[in-house]
């Protein structure tokens, strides 16, 4: 069975194609990711209306680049998945009109993805990792931790109440002028930095809960700038080592009481989404998990930021379920996992 995937609600226009081999290595055939950064670039950040022209412009050659690496037709596709939600609705709009365009002109079966079940279920493709298991998601818009049970079954228990983490990565990296896109950057500078070099504020520390909040310690990073004290290279990876840090220590923090709210069936700590792609981040991650007695989890580094291969395999499991979708489906700004439940 052969899936085609596309992946168009930020600023990647993605697609892939993804079977379902035996083997988890053999199983993404192609992976396309044409990234907008240099559109967007001058901006420190996505523009919306930018990013939906650019989707238009290259989703066809990206599509047909998917095809032709996987060294398949368009008629030897099983069906199309495409993500349908959330994100910035003109970029799913491109993507879900081009999806049911070519699924009704070649008859397909049509899947409206939610992008965070790509995310969730990314580990399923790499690593076969059975339901239940405790799932971090990290991305630019996304910060909690999902019970995920099984396909469609999701509790979201605990969330962000300001920034989502990348976001707090992103807008760093702005004050700091440290370039674009904010994580990666900061991780770069972060790795010739002295991460205790500047007290920065940690954020609900002692709280109980599995809220996130990283706004006092972006605060505190601005106010820090504000004061002029951070002149030389030294002294800017410094702060995007303490700030890295300071994030790595809420994550586990919030990590381990996550652990605590779900039962013993739980033995997998999965992490996705953009910011899994962090390095530091990933170990801390490990390292609570090997002192807490559970297996840790994270897609390779190319399908933890957004991807087409994981709207595909999410795809892939739904329609192994029976559940297609109806070509009338809108396009949804807002959709949470917990709604795709019944
Ligand atoms: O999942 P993703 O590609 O898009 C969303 O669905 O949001 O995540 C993008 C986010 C951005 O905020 C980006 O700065 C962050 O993930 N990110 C990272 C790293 N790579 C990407 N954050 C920290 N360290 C990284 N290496
Ligand atoms: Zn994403």
């Amino acid at each position: 069975m052969n899936i085609l995937g596309i992946e168009t609600s930020c600023d990647e226009t993605a697609a892939a194609v993804v079977c379902d081999a035996n083997v988890a290595s053999e199983r993404v055939r192609s992976n396309i990711v044409f990234s907008q950064i240099s559109e967007h670039i001058e901006y420190g950040g996505v523009v919306p209306e930018i990013a939906a022209r650019a989707h238009l412009h290259y989703i066809r050659p990206t599509i047909e680049r998917a095809l032709t690496e996987a060294g398949i037709t368009l008629a030897e596709i099983d069906a199309i998945a495409v993500t349908s939600g959330p994100g910035l609705i003109g970029g799913v709009l491109v993507g879900v009109m081009a999806a049911k365009a070519m699924a009704m002109a070649h008859k397909k079966p049509f899947l409206g993805i939610n992008h965070l079940e790509g995310h969730a279920l990314t580990v399923r493709l790499t690593h076969d990792t059975p339901f239940p298991y405790l799932l971090l998601l990290v991305s630019g818009g996304h910060c909690q931790f999902v019970a995920v049970e099984g396909l469609s079954r999701y509790t979201v228990f605990g969330r962000t109440l300001d920034d989502a983490a990348g976001e707090a990565f992103d807008k760093v990296a702005k004050m700091m002028d440290a370039g674009y896109p904010g994580g990666p950057a900061v991780e770069r500078l972060a790795l010739t930095g002295r991460a205790e070099q500047y007290a920065l504020t940690r954020p609900l520390i002692g709280r109980k809960g599995c809220d996130f909040s990283f706004s006092g310690l972006k605060t505190s990073v601005r106010t820090l700038l504000q004061k002029g004290i951070v002149i030389t290279d030294q002294d800017k990876a410094d702060l995007a080592a303490s700030f890295q840090k300071v994030v790595g220590d809420h994550i586990v923090d919030r990590t381990k009481n996550a652990l605590t709210c779900v039962d013993e069936r739980y033995q997998h700590l999965v992490v996705a989404g953009g910011v899994a792609a962090n390095n530091y981040l990933r170990g801390r991650l490990n390292e609570l998990a090997m002192e807490k007695g559970r297996t840790f989890v994270a897609p390779p580094m190319e399908l933890c930021t957004d991807n087409a291969a994981m709207i595909a395999w999410a795809g892939l499991e739904r329609f192994k379920a029976g559940l297609v979708s109806d070509l009338n489906i809108s396009p949804r700004p807002r959709w949470p996992l917990e709604a795709l439940a019944g």
